[in-house]
């Protein structure tokens, strides 16, 4: 059971469908006459991944892993699993990986370092989300959508307890 709360909205469906176009945009220039290889991490990073695809004017493959961190609060357990693995090798490739939101760091960095060791021929982060208070593990985030407060946002792929993934835009969890 989820502890009495409400939604507030936070960032509007408008702001960040433009945010998206330009993350594509400039990952389309930033790999100009390259492929691009976009991991998807799921479930969070689901949304985000499809609006970003559809953004980005050169070849795109896509491939999807699902690792887990979390129970079903709102706190990083710290323990990580990989709960799928990709269906693609990574050698040789252009790889991004796109998350949903980097809190604590400790998922993306146990992440990159196994994905690192596939050999992939550049292995980059793109998130449209960032806490960059809350962080505790050193990442390097090459594309960010939006830094935010460290408050617990639901929508856009992001849950509370499953719920929420489907909400257009961003929204506060308010305790009440
Ligand atoms: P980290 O390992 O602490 O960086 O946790 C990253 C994962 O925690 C994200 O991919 C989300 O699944 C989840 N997470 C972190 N902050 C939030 C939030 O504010 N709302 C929903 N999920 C979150
Ligand atoms: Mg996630």
């Amino acid at each position: 059971m989820s502890a009495k709360h409400h939604v507030e909205m936070f960032l509007s469906e408008e702001k960040v469908d433009k945010r998206i176009k330009e993350m594509g945009e400039q990952i389309s220039r930033d790999y100009a006459g390259k492929n691009v290889h976009l991991i998807c991490v799921l479930k969070g990073g689901s949304f985000f991944m499809c609006e970003l695809a559809k953004r980005i004017t050169i070849p795109v493959t896509l491939d999807f892993m699902s690792v887990s961190s979390y129970g079903g609060g709102t706190e990083s357990s710290g323990v990580i699993r990989i709960v799928k693995d990709l269906d693609e090798p990574l050698e040789g490739k252009d790889v991004i990986i796109v998350e949903d939101i980097i809190d604590s760091g400790r998922t993306l960095k146990h992440l990159m370092k196994l994905l690192e060791s596939r050999k992939p021929a550049s292995l980059r982060l793109c998130t449209l989300l960032d806490k960059p208070d809350r962080r505790v593990v050193d990442v390097n985030v090459d594309y960010t959508g939006f830094a935010i407060p460290d408050e617990f946002v639901v929508g856009y792929g992001l849950d509370y307890d499953q719920m929420y993934r489907n909400l257009p835009y961003i929204g506060i969890v308010k305790f009440d």
